[in-house]
């Protein structure tokens, strides 16, 4: 469009002859910008590296790069084009439940701007890039009509990836139920698992001829914890039985939706994803070791074994939390089998350690989380101790599973971010990423099956009921502009994968 205008501009004004040389002068001054750009580009991203000998190459040439976003947190576009409302759509308008009132109304406006994304994913040196559909976009009201215009923008967003030479990873739930299946019960109605089947089985029919990489679910222990038990996530539901009953249900329907994958994409790469956290115990003196190394095991069983271990044919963790019997009365025939499915690959997310004491003021669980805030250790924005040694730990506790491979689909800090004449320091971020994945590398070098990283996230965005204020991204964003820069720690993995292709 600009070229266009730009000749005919000289077309009218001088003559032909006039043109070409106008138009050579404006090569020569585009090709020297951009030379000098990339030159600064590439000086600036080694200079921020110089400070380690990491880099990709020590981690294989098949590890795989990438950056991660889920639809809620990213797309926007909340009622356009056809879209029916999320449970996010409905909980961002309750009070007091989202910091500053915000939502994903917005977001980062990635519905529109996604190509550019994508292009500054490519530019890092990523190749691979992880989002998420959005069920209500495709299915407005959960089940039945589809919304073909939904349906459109997911296959722009793959082909856009694809001609980017950028392996297009997708999660089939992050999170955003459409509102039409929460009146319903959602989660914690067992039809669930065949809404969701279908949901699943009309995606990888439509996308997957074109991608192969795909997540079930993301961290359920997240959504269903926070969603259904403690209420401070969609759809905001409390209680111990709608938590236990939507627990089974979920895992049923990742095995039910890993089977499904299979059989319409037989070539499929099929993982799930899970929160993962090394957990220790607060007190060492003997006199009260014993009691927080059984809040350890409890608190292990929720947070790292419950929804991992079903999908690997061992069953809920019963033996370490006791009160996950109840959840037998959920039970149909056939289920023990049903939550059975080999996946191709984990994804582990951390983020954080949990350190841990015996407590009787909370039932069922009998344990109690101590901060990193009142242990006064190193934290992020959102208060999660830095420790990156978890990283190394949780991944050796998951190879002893029957895995054949892990993949880090998520790992990452906010911090504050400030710009400054264009450019956002960030020398935290930098170094935390140095830090986990030197405890990556060592767990590898030690015969751990990891293979991949994901760093979360590729832009700022809305962190759930924290709002805009926690920023995760390599890319900052301005969320008044919608202007994206990408800041230091970005320029650094420039300079880390760009390492990749040297050795
Ligand atoms: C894990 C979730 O998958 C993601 O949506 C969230 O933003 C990050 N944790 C950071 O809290």
């Amino acid at each position: 469009m600009y070229k266009i205008s730009f000749i005919n501009y000289f077309k009218r004004k001088s003559g032909i002859s006039k043109i070409y040389i106008t138009i050579n002068f404006f090569h020569l001054l585009l090709f020297t910008a951009i030379y000098i750009c990339k030159t600064g580009f590439d000086a600036y991203a080694q200079e921020l590296k110089d400070s380690t000998d990491l880099n990709a190459a020590l981690f294989g040439t098949n590890f795989k790069w990438g950056a991660a976003c889920a639809s809620y947190q990213v797309e926007g576009a909340w009622n356009i084009d056809g879209k029916g409302p999320s449970i996010w759509d409905n909980f961002t308008q309750k009070k007091r439940k989202i910091h500053n009132h915000e939502n994903g109304d917005i977001a980062t406006d990635f519905y529109h701007r996604y190509k550019e994304d994508i292009a500054l994913l490519k530019d890092m040196g990523f190749g691979v890039f992880r989002f998420s559909i959005s069920w209500s976009r495709i299915f407005p009201e959960g089940t039945g009509k589809i919304n073909l215009k939904g349906v459109e923008f997911y296959h722009h967003v793959i082909d856009e990836c694809l001609s980017a030479g950028i392996e297009p990873w997708i999660t089939l739930y992050h999170w955003d139920l459409p509102q039409a299946l929460e009146e319903k019960g959602g989660w914690t109605n067992r039809e669930i698992i065949s809404w969701f089947n279908d949901y699943v089985s009309f995606c990888t029919k439509e996308y997957g001829d074109k991608v192969k990489n795909w997540m079930v679910m993301n961290e359920p222990a997240a959504f269903v914890g926070l969603g259904y038990m403690l209420g401070y996530h969609a759809p905001g539901k409390k209680g111990p039985y709608k938590f236990l009953k939507a627990t089974h249900h979920a895992c049923l329907a990742m095995a039910e939706g890993g089977r499904m994958i299979r059989k319409n994409i037989p070539d499929a790469n099929i993982g799930s994803t899970f929160s993962c956290s090394q957990i220790d115990p607060y007190r060492n003196d003997p006199k009260y070791r014993y009691k927080d190394m059984g809040a350890v095991k409890r608190m292990n069983a929720l947070l790292n074994r419950l929804y991992v271990e079903p999908s690997l044919g061992l069953g809920y963790p019963v033996d370490a939390l006791p009160a996950l019997k109840r959840i037998k009365r959920y039970f149909e025939p056939g289920d023990e089998d049903r939550l059975k499915f080999k996946f191709d690959f984990i994804g582990l997310q951390n983020y954080f350690r949990v350190v841990t004491k015996k407590s009787l003021f909370t039932p069922f669980l009998w344990a109690k989380q101590i901060s990193a805030e009142q242990r006064g250790v190193q934290m992020n924005e959102m208060k999660f101790e830095v420790y990156p040694e978890g990283m190394y730990n949780i991944i050796k506790q998951f190879s002893k599973y029957d895995i054949d491979n892990i993949i880090i689909t998520e790992n990452g800090a906010c911090f504050k971010d400030s710009v400054e004449n264009n450019r956002v320091h960030d020398p935290k971020r930098i170094n935390f990423f140095e830090r986990y994945l030197e405890q990556i590398l060592k767990a590898k070098n030690e015969g751990a099956p990891v293979n991949g990283y994901f760093v979360w996230s590729l832009t700022d965005n809305f962190e759930w009921s924290e709002g805009y204020d926690p920023r995760f991204g390599l890319i900052h964003v301005d969320f008044k502009t919608q202007k994206r820069i990408i800041k230091d720690s970005g320029h650094w993995f420039q300079s880390f994968l760009s390492d990749k292709e040297n050795k």
